[in-house]
């Protein structure tokens, strides 16, 4: 009895070291060695491994895998988005995806924005093989689906030219000086009533998650905590003229859907 449970406890240890050196490897580590290769200069250097090469896109998008990393609140915060579509009138309007994302948000939100009346939803991301993954989840949305290789911070999408836009766990991923840029973009290119949904991180108010959730941000993801302060989005938002916002936290705060509207 006790030598199973050695077994267990050993080859659950080692599941678990080897799953996080592997997150490591293809987030904070790729970024480290970028930076010390000098190939930080590139519009997509901060663009994790996991989300430019086809494999591992594939072999990391799971459903389950992808809600275990969000602390099974996944679903939770893409129902309040795809809820909020679902109370817009969007018809023959245009609904945007800024940037691509793993689990079923994108067919979620496509789903609910055609629902609501939507024509077109435009899915804009900086790296190719993303929009290809992406695709292949919404096939069944052939007829109303456009996918368009873009940088968040500088759209091709003309002003005020959707209704609807969604930014699910993005800017926790840029660099620090384009978050704003990235914010200003999403507002600029909404109609005047159109709506921001933005998912994602937010400072936990249990000091215990605060802790975990610190820890987290600073082995994985470099860029993710200066939205606990620094790069708070409410607060970016609110500076931007005519645009007002309500958050959403769930999960003892450590998550936010952020409803930003631009005024008529
Ligand atoms: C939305 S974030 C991560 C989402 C979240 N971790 C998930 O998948 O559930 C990842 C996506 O953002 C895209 N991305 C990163 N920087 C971008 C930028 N400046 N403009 C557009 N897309 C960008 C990446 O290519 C990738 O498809």
């Amino acid at each position: 009895m006790t030598t199973w449970l050695t077994y267990s406890m050993t080859a659950l240890v080692v599941v678990l070291a080897g799953t996080a050196l592997f997150f490591f490897t293809m987030t904070r580590g790729a970024l480290l060695m970028r930076g010390a290769m000098g190939q930080l200069t590139h519009e997509a250097a901060h663009v994790y491994p996991i989300y430019s090469n086809m494999r591992l896109i594939r072999f990391v998008d799971y459903q389950p895998v992808i809600a275990a990393i969000l602390l099974f609140q996944y679903s939770r915060l893409v129902s309040i988005i795809t809820h909020g579509i679902n109370q817009m009138d969007l018809r023959g309007k245009q609904a945007l995806i800024t940037s691509c994302a793993f689990g079923n948000v994108m067919p979620r939100v496509v789903e609910a924005a055609v629902k609501s009346g939507a024509d077109k939803v435009v899915v804009a991301d900086i790296i190719k093989n993303e929009l290809d993954h992406a695709q292949r989840k919404l096939t069944q949305y052939g007829g109303q689906t456009v996918y368009v290789q873009d940088n968040a911070i500088g759209l091709k999408q003309p002003d005020a030219s959707v209704s609807a836009n969604v930014m699910f766990f993005l800017l926790h991923e840029l660099p620090h000086h384009l978050k704003g840029e990235a914010l200003k973009e999403a507002i600029r290119v909404l109609q005047p009533g159109g709506k921001l949904f933005l998912g994602e991180f937010h400072k936990p108010r249990s000091w215990v998650l605060r802790a975990l959730s610190w820890t987290y941000f600073k082995v994985f993801e470099p860029y993710g905590l200066a939205l606990w302060n620094t790069h708070d989005p409410v607060e970016m938002l609110h500076a931007m003229p005519g645009v007002t916002c309500e958050r959403h936290v769930v999960f003892f705060g450590n998550f936010q859907v952020v409803v930003a509207t631009k005024a008529s």
